[in-house]
C-alpha cells in the first residue's frame, strides 16, 4: 500500500520507509535564542530552517516589544536579524504557544515595562499562575485571568535572587525563572523535581551569563547581560520522534536523519526504543552550545512493551503521544504513570491520546495519570486532534507505520505549529 499524503486525505500503511531527512529547526532553543538575543540588545542573528509557527509567535511578540526582528526567508532557511532593547508596553499575542507566554513573562519581568501576554482557546486553556507566582516571588507584578491567560506583567529593572522549589518539572517554568533572574542582584536558585532540558543553560551560558547546573538545582548569578550570540538552531529532536518510531515499528524502515540535536536532555526516545529492543543508533558530529548529529533508525525487530514513569516522563515529555503509539505496536501490556502534566498540553493529551489509540483499534485504559495499551485489532480511524500538533502526528504515524489502517485528521494542517514541512516529509520517506 502507498502512504496518501495530501493534507486533507487518509494516511495509509507504508510498505516501506527509507530516505534521510533534515528537520525544521528546534523550537526549544529558537524560542530561547530569539529572547537572550532581544535580550542583550544585538546586533544578532539566529538561523533557523523551516520554523514552526510557535517561533514566529515569539519573533512578533518581540518585534511588538519594539526590538527590531528583520526575517529573510530563503530556500526554506530563515535568517532573523535582531537589534535594539524591549522597552514598550504591549500586549502580545503568543498564538498557540506556551513556550513564548511564560518564557516572555520570565524576561519581561525583569524590565521596566507592562506587558499582558495572551493566546488562542489552546493556550488561554493552560495554567499560568504557577509562571505568574515564581515572578511575583521574584519581586514583579504578576496577574493571571483566573489562574489562566491573559497574563500581565509589570516589570522592574532591579529583582529579588529568589530560590524557587517548581511545583513541577518544566524546562518553562525554569526558563521564566532564570530570565527574570537575569535583572536579581545575586543568586537565583530553581530547583526541579526532576530533569528536564537544559537549553536555557546552554543558551546563557554560551551569552556569557554565570549559570550553571548541578544536579537539579540551576543557579544563576545576575545581575547580568546577555552578549549578542548569532547561532545556527539545530533540527528538532522533536521532529525527528515521528520517523524514529515510525522506523522501529515498521518492518522495511530505514530512516537517518541529519543535523539534528542530540542534547541528551531531549533523546530519551531513543534510550527507550533500545530498551524495547529497536535498532537505533546516533552520533554526534558538531558539537557548539547544543550538541548535535545523525540518528538511525532500521525497522524489523520484534518491540517488547514497556513502563514509562517517574522521572522519564519529563524527558520524554513532548513524545508521549507518540510513545502511546509505540505502545500500541506492542504486545503489551505497556503502561505509562505519572504523566498528568500532559494535561495541560495543548490539549489533555492523556484523553486525545487515549481517545486516537481506541479509535485506532488498540485496547486501550485511560488512567488518571497515563495510560494502559496493548496492541489491538487496526482499523480505520478519524481522529479528532483538538487543534494539537502532537496528536497529528502521533496518528499519523500510527496510519503510516500500520498499527492503523487507515487515519483521516480532522485537522491536519495543526502540524504547522512545530513541524510545517511534515506532510511533505512523510511523502519523502514512504512508498
Ligand atoms: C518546552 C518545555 C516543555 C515542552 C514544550 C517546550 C521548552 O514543556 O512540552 O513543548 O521549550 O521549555 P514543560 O517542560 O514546561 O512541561
Amino acid at each position: 500500500m502507498t502512504a496518501r499524503t495530501q493534507l486533507a486525505g487518509t494516511v495509509r500503511p507504508a510498505a516501506r520507509l527509507r530516505g534521510r531527512l533534515t528537520l525544521p529547526a528546534d523550537k526549544s532553543i529558537a524560542h530561547r535564542a530569539l529572547i537572550v538575543n532581544a535580550l542583550s540588545g544585538g546586533p544578532a542573528f539566529v538561523e533557523a530552517r523551516m520554523p514552526g509557527d510557535d517561533v514566529f509567535s515569539t519573533a512578533a511578540c518581540l518585534q511588538t516589544l519594539g526590538v527590531s526582528v528583520t526575517e529573510t526567508h530563503t530556500d526554506g532557511l530563515v535568517h532573523f536579524a535582531i537589534e535594539g532593547d524591549a522597552e514598550s508596553n504591549a500586549r502580545l499575542d503568543c498564538g498557540n504557544s506556551g513556550t513564548t507566554m511564560r518564557l516572555l513573562s520570565g524576561a519581561m519581568a525583569g524590565r521596566p515595562v507592562r506587558v499582558t501576554l495572551d493566546g488562542d482557546a489552546s493556550l488561554r486553556a493552560r495554567p499560568m499562575e504557577r509562571v505568574a507566582s515564581l515572578l511575583r516571588a521574584a519581586g514583579a507584578d504578576a496577574t493571571t485571568t483566573d489562574g489562566r491567560a491573559p497574563i500581565t506583567v509589570t516589570g522592574r529593572s532591579s529583582l529579588r535572587a529568589t530560590r524557587h522549589r517548581l511545583p513541577v518539572a518544566s524546562a518553562q517554568l525554569l526558563a521564566a525563572a532564570a530570565l527574570a533572574g537575569l535583572a536579581a542582584d545575586g543568586e537565583t536558585a530553581i530547583e526541579t523535581p526532576s530533569a528536564v532540558r537544559d537549553h536555557t543553560e546552554r543558551m546563557l551560558a554560551a551569552a556569557g551569563v554565570p549559570i550553571s547546573r548541578d544536579g537539579l538545582v540551576t543557579i544563576l548569578r545576575g545581575p547580568s547581560t546577555p552578549r549578542p550570540i548569532s547561532t545556527r538552531v539545530p533540527g528538532d529532536t522533536s521532529a525527528a520522534a515521528p520517523w524514529i518510531v515510525a522506523a522501529a515499528i515498521c518492518a522495511d524502515a530505514e530512516v537517518t536523519l541529519v543535523d539534528v540535536g542530540l542534547n541528551p536532555t531531549r533523546t530519551a526516545l531513543l534510550d527507550l526504543l533500545r530498551r524495547m529492543g529497536a535498532d537505533v543508533s546516533s552520533v554526534i558530529t558538531g558539537d557548539g552550545p547544543e550538541p548535535t548529529g545523525e540518528i538511525r533508525v532500521r525497522g524489523g525487530r520484534r518491540l517488547d512493551p514497556v513502563q514509562v514513569a517517574g522521572s522519564e516522563v519529563a524527558a520524554l515529555i513532548d513524545e508521549l503521544p507518540l510513545v502511546g503509539v509505540l505502545m500500541a505496536a506492542t504486545q503489551g501490556p505497556s503502561e505509562l504513570r505519572d504523566a498528568s502534566e500532559l494535561r495541560v498540553k495543548e490539549s489533555d493529551r492523556i484523553a486525545t491520546t487515549v481517545a486516537g489509540l481506541a479509535a485506532i483499534g488498540a485496547s486501550v485504559e485511560e488512567l488518571p495519570d497515563g495510560w494502559r495499551v496493548s496492541r489491538g485489532r487496526p482499523r480505520d480511524a478519524r481522529i479528532t486532534t483538538h487543534g494539537d500538533h502532537r496528536i497529528a502526528i502521533a496518528f499519523a504515524v500510527a496510519a503510516l507505520a500500520g498499527v492503523a489502517t487507515g487515519v483521516e485528521l480532522d485537522d491536519p494542517a495543526c502540524v504547522a505549529v512545530s513541524y510545517p514541512g511534515f506532510w511533505a516529509d512523510l511523502a519523502k520517506v514512504s512508498s
